[in-house]
């Protein structure tokens, strides 16, 4: 059984709750971040604390991030879950008032911190070998996707659309152009030129993001930052999607049609070889 965390506590996982009315479960009144773990080490944690932040300021919770009281918090649940490989998810909530009431609670209203551990294998993976299928779905999210909120229903929607449909994740579109994946951002490759939607509200500034195109510059790439359509991701060489668990994984299909060769790109290899080594460098 796994340790949690719940508001100071760490507990077993079927000991730890959260209120009926806490803006968390009754709006969607939540932030989160998910940071990587690999040999025990966390990847990006500085990014991933800065964006949750940063969130916060956005939403305007009363919410200080303590960097190394949650790098202490994020150690203690990788120690105590004997975590090798896997994700720490993080969940803030502009917490508790006591009733359900549309207009934020007093500014004294304690926020829900929760965390808990996810046992994954990042390195190494099976999708990293065979790649992933995507289809296209319009993307009928809210218009400030560059706020990490908890409002999952519709990326959930899309991605069971999705396996419906005999794929693996769904690339959102938005008139005609593709905004990012329903957990991930999204990238095509044509005559060896990395494009990738531009940083907006449209979609989220994603750690990886950052630090693979600064992987992209060191291994001397071309990038342009603009958003892409749907007929240039069919016509694209190669493509792949980014995200904290998922480093820079290959699209081979994208509705129904293959990508290049169909099979995993070299330059989503070279970047994700480079991004491994880069961060577990740098990781805490
Ligand atoms: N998802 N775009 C969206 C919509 C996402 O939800 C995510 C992350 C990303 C990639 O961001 P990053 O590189 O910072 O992980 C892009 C996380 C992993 C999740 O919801 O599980």
């Amino acid at each position: 059984m796994r340790t949690v965390y719940v508001n100071g506590d760490y507990l077993p996982e079927n000991e730890a709750t959260v209120s009926i009315f806490d803006r968390g479960f009754l709006f969607a009144d939540g932030i989160y971040e998910v940071t990587t773990v690999v040999d025990g080490k966390l990847i990006g944690f500085d990014g991933h604390i800065k964006r949750l932040q940063r969130s916060a300021d956005e939403l305007k919770m009363n919410i200080k991030v303590d960097e190394p009281e949650m790098l202490e918090i994020h150690r203690e649940l990788v120690k105590r879950n004997n975590l090798d490989q896997g994700m720490i998810y993080l969940q803030y909530t502009r917490g508790n008032p006591g009733d359900r009431d549309f207009a934020f609670p007093p500014e004294d209203t304690k926020p829900t911190l929760v965390m808990f551990t996810q046992e994954k294998k990042v390195v190494g993976t099976a999708v990293e070998e065979n790649g992933l299928k995507v289809v296209t779905l319009e993307d009928l999210r809210w218009g400030r996707r560059d706020i990490k909120t908890v409002q999952l229903l519709y990326p959930s929607l899309a991605k069971m659309e999705a396996k419906a449909r005999g794929a693996d994740d769904a690339w959102m579109v938005q008139d005609g152009f593709v905004t990012e994946g329903t957990s991930n951002n999204a990238y095509i490759v044509k005559d060896g030129t990395i494009i990738t939607r531009h940083l907006s509200n449209d979609i989220l500034h994603g750690i990886t993001r950052k630090s693979i195109l600064a992987c992209a510059q060191l291994l001397q790439m071309k990038v342009e930052e603009r958003p892409f359509t749907v007929d240039e991701a069919y016509a694209a060489d190669e493509a792949f999607a980014t995200s904290a668990s998922g480093f820079a994984n290959p699209i081979v299909e994208i509705d129904g049609k293959k990508v290049g060769s169909g099979k995993p790109g070299e330059v989503s290899a070279k970047l994700r070889e480079l991004y491994i080594e880069e961060n577990m460098k740098a990781a805490v």
